[in-house]
């Protein structure tokens, strides 16, 4: 089979061309113009450093702020800049006060990292982390609000939980759960990490009390540009995990909230900067359809690409798609057909640089990226494929065949 071509999209990237690229999802792609936009900023900066951390710097971060409030459809000024979401998660835990017996819920489909950090910091006050078990695969939205809501008692205070899954890549229904957690008093944290530049995102009306997220994933701005949202009436004394020189001397005319956490020590902030030159860049990329804007059109594409790259592996692989169409965005992780358990067992044994020998094989051998892993709980073998616009349906195709030929060969091992 020849090597698929990406799309004529992937010449905004600099990716390697020898590699067939289907893994956006773990670090997301910033394309060449953003990276020089961000270049750009950086000039800027280095032109007069103290100037530009004195002066400019709160008017650059105000600006990617309101960018981010019309995106998201809230209050610009609702909105902390942050390097990344395991540190936003970090962040709304260390402000959480629980007392002994307390719980915080979380579903089995958190990212590690939330997941470590949830249980750091609730052991901490001595109380517990109660897990809500989402099965996968999975037949509908509604098994995962049924096994969310099954899980609070009256000393739940917390819930976090993924908008899109990470391992599992599921949209999680998150406009039904919200409102019903905070109706019985229970505070929300959504991880939405994946999701804006995914699927739509509307923080007016989902009512979170927190939400983070991941700009460099989806929105396609440089590594280094998270945000977290928090409800304006939840400000009041919310501080970032280290205080800085302002924190004893706040800012005329400004929230503390603002000031404490655009400034946290010095950091080089030009890829939140550059959060509007992506939002604009990735609005413009693909022509709207049908009158729907720019956005709408990139998401609605990608996710259609998504579901072809599905049906195409599903078909070769003869195996069933994971999860109903409405909680599939622009990644999709099937379930790979299992093998024997011995052989499982002793095909685990295999060396492997990444999580799983057949992903090294996928990578060395057809020269493609995309993640293998193994679920502990279920030993589902799972492949998890992304789409964004540079990815092209024979990508697909590809990759479906590269698996079919290698699971084969992996039967004879
Ligand atoms: C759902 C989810 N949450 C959190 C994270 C953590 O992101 P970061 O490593 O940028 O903090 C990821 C990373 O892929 C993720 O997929």
């Amino acid at each position: 089979m020849q090597f698929p071509k990406p799309s004529a999209y992937a010449a905004h990237w600099a990716h390697d061309p020898s590699v067939v690229y289907l893994n956006h999802g773990s670090f997301g792609g910033t394309p060449r113009v953003v990276m020089e936009a961000q270049r750009a900023w950086r000039d800027r900066m280095e032109r007069e450093l103290v100037r530009w951390f004195v002066e400019e710097h709160w008017q650059a971060i105000d600006q990617a702020r309101r960018a981010l409030g019309v995106f998201l459809n809230c209050p610009w000024d609702s909105i902390a800049p942050i390097p990344n979401a395991t540190q936003a998660v970090a962040t709304v835990f260390a402000n959480t006060r629980l007392s002994p017996g307390d719980e915080v819920l979380i579903t089995s489909h958190e990212y590690p990292a939330c997941q470590n950090n949830a249980r750091w910091w609730v052991s901490k006050q001595g109380a517990s982390v109660v897990v809500a078990d989402i099965p996968f695969p999975i037949r509908s939205a509604g098994e995962v609000t049924e096994a969310i809501l099954a899980k609070v008692t009256a000393r739940t205070k917390l819930a976090m939980l993924s908008h899109v899954t990470s391992s599992s890549g599921l949209v999680l229904p998150v406009e039904e759960i919200v409102p019903a957690l905070e109706k019985r008093g229970v505070r929300t944290l959504i991880d939405g990490a994946h999701a804006p530049g995914m699927v739509p995102v509307d923080l007016g009306a989902l009512g979170a009390s927190y939400y983070t997220a991941n700009c460099h994933k989806w929105i396609c701005s440089p590594k280094g540009s998270a945000f977290l949202y928090v409800r304006p009436e939840l400000q009041e004394g919310f501080r970032p995990l280290a205080l800085s020189n302002d924190a004893e001397k706040p800012k005329a005319g400004r929230a503390q909230f603002l000031t404490e956490f655009e400034y946290v020590g010095t950091n080089d902030m030009t890829a939140f900067y550059a959060i509007p030159d992506a939002i604009r860049v990735m609005g413009g990329m693909v022509a709207g359809r049908d009158g729907a804007s720019g956005w709408t059109s990139l998401m609605r594409h990608n996710r259609e690409l998504c579901l072809k790259g599905r049906d195409i592996i599903c078909k070769r692989l003869g195996i069933e798609p994971p999860a109903p169409d409405g909680m599939i965005g622009s990644i999709c992780t099937m379930v790979l057909p299992p093998h024997p358990s011995a052989l499982r067992e002793r095909l685990a044994q295999r060396p492997t640089k990444y999580h799983d020998a057949l992903w090294d094989v996928l990578l060395e051998k057809w020269r493609i990226q995309v993640p293998i892993w193994t679920v502990a709980k279920t030993g589902h073998r799972t492949c998890r494929i992304s789409a964004q616009v540079y990815n092209s349906v024979e990508q697909y195709e590809y990759l479906a065949e590269a698996l079919a030929v290698e699971l084969e060969a992996e039967r004879g091992l």
